[in-house]
């Protein structure tokens, strides 16, 4: 049985006090509200330290949105992940498309991310997703693969149960348009079979594969009932509680 995982990717919004105060409030309502999906929120390097404070006993899991892909040195403006652990920090985001599009992050940069977080034993969630170009232009399982090879090049039977898989279409987030739950649902199909070619048919089954781009209160549910999304990875509406908190109790 695959558990629901649900994060929230604050991107570059809510500040260190903010973050903090939001998270406090969150880990009350997950308290309160007894959520039984797995929750993680990914707020910005800075604030990381104020929310982990912040969210301590409630079980929700903090992720940075991004790592170097060296442990240390002359890397300015780089975070490593032994910066990451030290301050509690033991799950990262990598890959997410506006790493890939507005800071040339290439699948080889991604991969060599990926296996240096897993070597520090950390989680991954590893996005993945087409352009609405590279869709249109009937690329999607091509796009999709090759982000999978390259991304798990390299990555160990063993080491996947580390690993989670985000579908996010480019063409959905932030936009309002959100693949419907059939886009989703075959996507994700997609995903696991790749998953299960490279490695097993009990590594593909057992595989969370989280779908992100305009999730809301109003689609979760019905993404959820598909049997191949595991999640939601959740970008504008993880902001506030008014709007997340009803996606993490989607099943109450
Ligand atoms: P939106 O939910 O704002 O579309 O963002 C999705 C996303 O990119 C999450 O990582």
């Amino acid at each position: 049985m695959r558990k629901a995982y649900i994060a929230g990717n604050w991107k570059m919004n809510l500040t260190p006090s903010e973050g903090a105060e939001y998270a406090a409030s969150l880990a009350k309502a997950v308290k309160e509200s007894g959520v039984d999906c797995r929750v993680m929120i990914a707020p910005s390097f800075v604030a990381l330290p104020a929310v982990v404070e912040a969210v301590k006993g409630s079980g929700i899991t903090v992720a940075a949105q991004n790592m170097a892909n060296h442990v240390s040195g002359a890397y300015t403006g780089e975070v490593s992940p032994l910066m990451l652990k030290d301050i509690g920090v033991n799950t990262v985001i990598l890959g997410h498309s506006e790493r890939r599009r507005y800071y040339g992050e290439t699948d080889e940069i991604i991969n060599s991310k990926v296996l240096l977080a897993l070597s520090e034993g950390m989680e991954v969630v590893l996005c993945v997703g087409e352009t609405l170009e590279e869709r249109q232009g009937g690329k999607l399982e091509e796009v999709l693969s090759r982000q999978i090879k390259v991304g798990l090049a390299g990555v160990e039977a063993s080491q996947m149960e580390k690993i989670t898989i985000a579908y996010e279409p480019v063409w959905a987030i932030g936009t309002g348009m959100t693949a419907t739950p059939e886009d989703a649902d075959g996507a994700h199909a997609f995903i696991r079979s790749t998953v299960g070619s490279l490695y097993s048919d009990d590594i593909a089954k057992n595989l969370i594969i989280q779908y992100g781009g305009s999730v809301k209160a109003g689609n979760i549910k019905a993404l959820m009932s598909k049997e191949n999304v595991d999640g939601a990875l959740v970008g504008g509406a993880s902001l506030t509680l008014d709007a997340f908190l009803p996606i993490i109790t989607y099943n109450n």
